[in-house]
């Protein structure tokens, strides 16, 4: 098996917040990434596709054709926007680093066949670096 990989680069806005909970638990799990106004990351992410050459291109997948859905699945809806927006990526659901990663593999999956995703990296800071590798199987 083969593993390509492609990597984008994107800024966003995000503010750690889950409004079932209190102000003070907010602050408490969440720390400065609660700042009520927000606070924004220089996004990488990384993603994978695994799969066999075909015969005739001798490509596993296009990756150019790999950048075009990233740039469309990806970065039209993340780069200088906020991930907290409704109807965005993630589309409500707690832009912690963790959701971004499982977002932008469900955005992508669909798109890169007959290849199959095999890894999606997202690093928030230096520091601090999610890997994906698809639900798990039962
Ligand atoms: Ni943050």
């Amino acid at each position: 098996m083969l593993v390509l990989s492609k990597r984008i680069q994107f800024s966003a806005a995000h503010r750690l917040h889950n409004p079932a909970l209190s102000e003070d638990e907010n602050r408490r799990l969440f720390g400065e990434c609660n700042h009520p106004h927000g606070h924004g990351h220089n996004y990488e992410v990384e993603v994978m596709v695994e799969g066999r050459p075909d015969p005739v291109t001798g490509m596993v997948m296009n990756l150019r054709t790999l950048r075009e859905i990233l740039e469309r699945e990806v970065l039209a809806r993340t780069h200088y926007k906020s991930l907290d927006e409704a109807g965005g990526l993630l589309d409500g659901r707690l832009s912690t680093t963790e959701n971004l990663a499982i977002a932008i593999w469900d955005a992508v999956r669909p798109h890169v066949q007959p290849a199959r995703l095999h890894l999606v990296r997202v690093k928030e800071s230096e520091n601090n670096v999610v890997e994906y590798t698809g639900p798990e199987l039962a």
